[in-house]
């Protein structure tokens, strides 16, 4: 989709698709520069993980292994509660592994506190996070994310991998929605 398609439904782009490719290359660089020399595997979180896993894959130099990991948060509405469930595990043991976790978005950072615990606790060599957006009310929890694409303001986007009752994912910028999709 165009920029041009936004149609009715979304109220800004906040993150262009150039601004989105520039910085998966330069995140891209740190990564190969840190794991020189090992073998890194990518754990993609579904469903919203799909489209920077894919692109910083393919932006990375060296040869990686990716996984998958869907996850739900327990509780009502769209605030996380920190009680998470596993939907889909990994296939491969991380035992002994470099594992990078790739996310779209952390916001209240419970998911990933929990993601953290869980996959820590499987005895990986590394264990670090790589996510393309965050949230301001992240940093009030103590976990240490070593790679951050962008900082946004406290607004519910949408748009590459990002979604509102699973539209707009395939968006290839971030976006903002109209008010009128809330409350319509
Ligand atoms: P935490 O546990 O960090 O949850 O609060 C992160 C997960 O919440 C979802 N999320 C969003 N999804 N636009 C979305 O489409 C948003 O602005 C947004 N904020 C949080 C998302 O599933 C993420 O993995
Ligand atoms: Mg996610």
């Amino acid at each position: 989709m165009r920029e041009t398609d936004l149609g009715a439904d979304l109220e800004s782009v906040l993150i262009t698709k150039e601004e989105i490719d520039a910085k998966l290359e330069e995140l891209a660089a740190k990564i190969d520069a840190a794991y020189a020399g090992k073998e890194l595997l990518l754990v993609g979180v579904l469903k919203g993980a799909v489209m920077v896993m894919a692109d910083l894959a393919r932006a990375l130099s060296s040869p990686v292994t990716m996984d998958w990991m869907a996850v739900s948060s327990y509780g009502a509405g769209t605030q996380s509660s920190g009680v998470v469930r596993i939907l889909k595990d990994l296939d491969v043991d991380i035992k002994g592994r470099h594992v990078l976790i790739v996310e779209d978005i952390i916001d209240s950072g419970l998911t990933l506190s929990w993601l953290l615990s869980n996959l820590g606790s499987r005895e990986p060599a590394s264990l670090r996070v790589c996510t393309l957006l965050r949230k301001p009310d992240a940093a009030k929890v103590d976990i240490d994310v070593e790679w951050v694409g962008f900082d946004i303001p406290n607004e519910f986007v949408v748009g590459y991998g990002l979604d509102y009752a699973e539209k707009y994912r395939n968006l290839p910028f971030v976006g903002t929605l109209a008010p009128h999709v809330y409350s319509d």
